[in-house]
């Protein structure tokens, strides 16, 4: 089964071609020049980017998999959550080629391949159910208790904003450009301190499988007007220890409640999914725990399939029609 996967949620125009559970090829065109300049996404203009961009995108990824449009068996691509003029881009295309084809079409839910993507280069096998998966983006961020292939259930989200956002509105105040989580991460690497916990854990009610982000997000930006007021600017040596202490503590709140919702609903497998697991000091202290309290935890092969791409949208449209469909 030949599938042709698109994903145009946000600010990438993803164009990915499988066979079963093969990844032919992938073509991604990014915006983020465009969105550094303004420091955040502005959904018209992303729009506009993905309508100038999706057929070089797409004749890019048929040629990288040497697969010809009329070959495909199966249309997939991204229909919610997202920008609406981002994602109506995308569905707009697919369904044109749908229907010009006269194949079938699947709509795919974003957080839902974000999870999915754990299954590019890996077999369902290597997948142990049931488990629980942290989805953690720029856009969104829950935790879902995933009894099997198609079933979940909400555990717990955001009453703010999502980890990642918090990770791209700190960098602005800082100054830096979009996306603000692989800047942070980055200068966080550079620090050789200890860690002081100059920002607050936010972790809300003792049993509480919910997050917050918009407290730490203000303490960092007082800090920063702090330490800019008194010194006349914001020294590099600030900004690493700003950039440290903050990743420090969002996974400290990422893993604390992953693993509240692993002991509450007793499984043994944990998952991680979205933009944000591509931060490598999260996956470490997960990883890290899990190791030492005895959980299988599994994310991402690649970092590429952790953002958004089509990748994600294919495997999960593969699963779909061989399942549920
Ligand atoms: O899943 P994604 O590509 O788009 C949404 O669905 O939102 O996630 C993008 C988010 C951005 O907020 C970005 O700053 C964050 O993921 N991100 C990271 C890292 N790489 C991307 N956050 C922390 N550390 C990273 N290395
Ligand atoms: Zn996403």
């Amino acid at each position: 089964m030949l599938i042709l996967a698109f994903e145009t949620s946000c600010d990438d125009t993803s164009i990915a071609v499988f066979r079963d559970t093969e990844l032919l090829g992938m073509h991604t065109e990014f915006q983020i020049d465009t969105h550094a300049k303004t420091q955040g996404v502005v959904p018209e203009v992303a729009a506009r980017l993905h309508a100038n961009n999706i057929f070089i995108a797409l004749d890019a990824a048929l040629e990288k998999s040497g697969v010809k449009i009329e070959e495909i068996d199966v249309f997939a691509c991204t229909s919610e959550p997202g920008l609406l003029p981002s994602l109506l881009v995308g569905k707009t295309v697919t369904k044109t080629l749908a229907h010009t084809y006269q194949k079938p079409l699947i709509w795919i839910d974003h957080i839902e391949a974000h999870m999915f993507a754990n299954l590019i280069e890996r077999s369902l096998e290597e997948l142990k159910f049931p488990a629980v998966c942290l989805t953690v983006s720029g856009g969104h961020n829950e935790i879902y208790y995933w009894k099997s292939l198609f079933e979940r259930e909400l555990l717990g989200e955001t009453q703010d904003d999502a980890a990642g956002e918090a990770f791209d509105k700190v960098a602005k105040a800082m100054g830096f450009g979009f996306p603000g989580g692989p800047i942070i991460s980055q200068l966080a690497s550079k620090y050789t301190g200890e860690y002081k916990g100059i920002f607050p854990v936010v972790l809300l009610d003792k049993e509480s499988l919910n997050f917050s982000f918009s407290g730490l997000k203000s303490a960092v930006k007082r800090e920063i007007d702090i330490r800019t007021q008194s010194q006349g600017v914001l020294t590099e040596e600030d900004k690493i220890e700003i950039s440290f202490e903050f990743e420090q503590c969002v996974a400290r709140i990422l893993t604390e409640k992953l693993f509240r919702a692993v002991y509450k609903m007793q499984v043994s497998s944990l998952v991680l999914a979205g933009g944000v697991s591509a931060n490598d000091f999260l996956k470490q202290m997960i990883a890290e725990r899990a190791e030492k309290e005895g959980f299988s935890f599994i994310y991402p092969k690649k970092k590429v399939y952790s953002q958004d791409n089509a990748a994600m949208v294919g495997i999960l449209a593969y699963y779909k029609m061989l399942y549920s469909c």
